[in-house]
C-alpha cells in the first residue's frame, strides 16, 4: 500500500502564526506536527509515501525529511499551487499511487492509542473499497460526518452539516483500493469549488464498499489547526511524555520498531540530535534495542 500526506493549504486559522512557516512544520511540543501523520503511516506497515504541500513550504519540509532512506522509507514530493481540496491529492498522486491501494493522511491530523498500529495494521490489510475511521467529538459540525444504523453499517457521509446526524466525526487518515483514482478523476467540484474527500467517501458508500472503524474513546484524535487546538495537542503530548518518559511520534524510534531500520541506524540518528533530549531518547532507544 502506499501513502500520502497532504501539507497543502495556506492554514489560514493560524495566521499570523503561519504566515511564513508551514502548519506542518509547526511544533507539537518536542517534534514538528507533520511527525505524527508521518508516524500514522509508518505503523501501518507504509513505507512509500508521497508528500503534498504547497510549491514555497515543500522545500522546507524536504529539508527536514529528505528522501526518507534515514528512516528505511522511500519519500517523494509533490506541489499542490492551490487548494482545490483534499481529493486533489489522488489527481497529483496518481503515478505514485500506480495500481496499488493508498492510504491518505492530513498533515495536521495527530493520533494516539492503546494498540493503535494494531488497529492500523488489521484495517491496511486487503483493503476493498474504503476504510473510515470514526472518533466521537463534541462538535461534528467542523468535521466529515459519518452516521451508521443498529448494525453498525455506515449510512450517510456529510461534510462539516450544520446539522449533524451523529457526534462521529471522520478522521484524517483514509484506506481505499486502487478505484479511488478513478472516483477521483470524475468527481465534480462542490459548492465551495473543492474537490471534497466526503464526496469521494459518499461514492464508495453508495456502491455498498465504504465501512467505518470506530476508533472509540480510548484513542486519541487531534488536529491542530487553530492556535487552541495546536496547544491542546502540544498539552497532551507533553502530560503523557513527561508521566511515562517515552515520546509519542518519535519517527526514528518508529522506523526501528517496524524493522524499516537497524538499532545502528537509529543509534546515529540520534547521534545527530543529541544536544537535545529527543536525540538522547532516540539513542537511548538504539542502545535498549540493541
Ligand atoms: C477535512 C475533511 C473532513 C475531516 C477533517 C479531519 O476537513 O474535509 O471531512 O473530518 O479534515 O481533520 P478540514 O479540516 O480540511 O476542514
Amino acid at each position: 500500500m502506499k501513502g500520502i500526506i497532504l501539507a497543502g493549504g495556506r492554514g489560514t486559522r493560524l495566521h499570523p502564526i503561519t504566515l511564513a512557516v508551514s502548519k506542518q512544520l509547526l511544533p507539537v511540543n518536542d517534534k514538528p506536527l507533520i511527525y505524527y501523520p508521518l508516524s500514522a503511516l509508518m505503523l501501518s506497515g507504509i513505507r512509500d509515501i508521497l508528500i503534498i504541500s504547497t510549491p514555497v513550504d515543500l522545500p522546507q519540509i524536504h529539508r527536514l525529511l529528505g528522501d526518507g532512506r534515514q528512516l528505511g522509507l522511500s519519500l517523494s514530493y509533490a506541489e499542490q499551487p492551490e487548494p482545490r481540496g483534499l481529493a486533489e491529492a489522488f489527481l497529483i498522486g496518481a503515478d505514485h499511487t500506480g495500481g496499488d491501494p493508498v492510504a491518505l493522511v492530513l498533515g495536521d491530523n495527530i493520533f494516539h492509542g492503546h494498540r493503535f498500529d494494531d488497529v492500523l495494521q488489521e484495517n491496511a490489510r486487503d483493503v476493498e473499497g474504503c476504510v473510515l475511521f470514526g472518533y466521537p467529538v463534541t462538535d461534528p459540525e467542523r468535521y466529515g460526518v459519518g452516521e451508521t444504523d443498529r448494525e453498525g453499517r455506515l449510512v450517510s457521509i456529510e461534510e462539516k452539516p450544520a446539522r449533524p446526524r451523529s457526534n462521529r466525526a471522520i478522521v484524517g487518515l483514509y484506506f481505499y483500493d486502487n478505484e479511488v483514482l478513478d472516483i477521483a478523476k470524475n468527481l465534480r467540484p462542490s459548492a465551495r469549488g473543492e474537490l471534497e474527500i466526503s464526496d469521494v467517501n459518499r461514492v464508495y458508500l453508495e456502491r455498498g464498499k465504504a465501512r467505518l472503524v470506530d476508533l472509540g474513546r480510548g484513542c486519541a484524535w487531534l488536529d491542530a489547526g487553530t492556535p487552541a487546538s495546536l496547544m491542546q495537542a502540544g498539552q497532551y503530548v507533553s502530560a503523557l511524555e513527561a508521566r511515562q518518559g517515552v515520546r509519542i511520534a518519535c519517527v526514528e524510534e518508529v522506523a526501528l520498531r517496524m524493522g524499516f531500520i537497524d538499532a545502528e541506524a537509529c543509534h546515529r540518528l540520534g547521534e545527530r540530535l543529541a544536544s537535545s533530549d529527543y536525540g538522547r531518547y532516540v539513542r537511548a532507544v538504539a542502545e535498549e534495542f540493541r
